[in-house]
């Protein structure tokens, strides 16, 4: 389970997340929602230990993962989709994802541990298969689409094995057709992987269809937890969204 407590964290004067106390129980999906700046990215940043809180835990199957540095989080099972396949567009599907590996045994005696070498390249089959990349393993990541750069970068995350999979808008940048193509791969790595998946999306009809449980950020608060038809009939949700007093805008 993951467990956030009174996670908070402030740039300069703006207060960008404050006391956020959140549970993510083993194996669940959830969708984070909320207008834009309303803090999500920030959320997932300082799980993920892009940043550090100013005050607040984040417990991972009951450890605080607070003041751990980058490799050790990822050791720890937090796993993180990065726009990061396109820095790389020499290397083949293939070389990005056993790079990855590499990279990350390299530092860590630990996750060389848990990724002996021959079982490397059958993991790498494995997420290339589940995301349908596997015709795609001798592609230049130059020369792949937009939807397959964002599947290799939750590739990258997935051959890690984590335990807990953040997805920040995995279907940013999509016309309707490949957005759904997307999200139904997402969907499926979560019932074939049982990783406790947490996914920020804005299109809301993605969201109400996929995701069982919904947490919805305001202004880095909380402001509604629940089931897509308890959050589709929060008062409050309806109002932050479209709320005229507000000022805030679902985009
Ligand atoms: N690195 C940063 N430095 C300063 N302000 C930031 C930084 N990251 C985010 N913010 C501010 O924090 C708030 C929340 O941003 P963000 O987490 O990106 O929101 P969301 O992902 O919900 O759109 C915004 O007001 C944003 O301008
Ligand atoms: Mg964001």
């Amino acid at each position: 389970m993951l467990q956030v407590n009174g996670l908070s964290k402030s740039f300069g004067g703006v207060a960008a997340i404050s006391d956020v106390t959140l549970a993510f129980p083993t194996g669940s999906l959830t969708a984070i929602i909320g207008p834009n700046g309303a803090g999500k990215s920030t959320f997932f940043n300082l799980i993920s230990g892009g940043l550090i809180p100013d005050t607040g835990e984040v417990l991972l199957d009951g450890k605080n993962l607070v003041g751990r540095n980058r490799a050790e989080i990822i050791a720890a099972g937090v796993g993180r989709a990065f726009q990061i396949a396109k820095i790389f567009p020499s290397l083949t599907v293939e070389e990005t994802l056993l790079g990855a590996i590499g990279a990350h045994q390299g530092h860590s005696a630990n996750l060389w541990h848990r990724f002996p070498l021959p079982q490397t390249r059958d993991n790498v089959g494995r997420v290339a298969d589940m995301l349908g990349l596997t015709d795609k393993m001798q592609v230049l990541s130059a020369n792949l689409s937009h939807g397959d750069h964002k599947l290799l970068d939750i590739a990258l995350a997935l051959v890690l094995e984590p335990r807990v999979l953040l997805l920040d808008e995995p279907t940013a940048g999509m016309g309707p057709d490949e957005r759904w193509r997307m999200i139904d791969r997402v969907y499926q790595l979560w019932e074939t992987e049982k990783t406790t998946l947490v996914f920020i999306e804005h299109d809301m009809d993605i969201v109400f269809k996929i995701a069982p449980s919904i947490r919805v950020l305001c202004y880095g608060r909380v402001l509604a937890e629940g089931t897509p038809d308890e959050i589709r009939n929060s008062p409050q949700v309806i109002d932050a969204y479209l709320g005229t007093d507000h000022g805030a805008h679902a985009t």
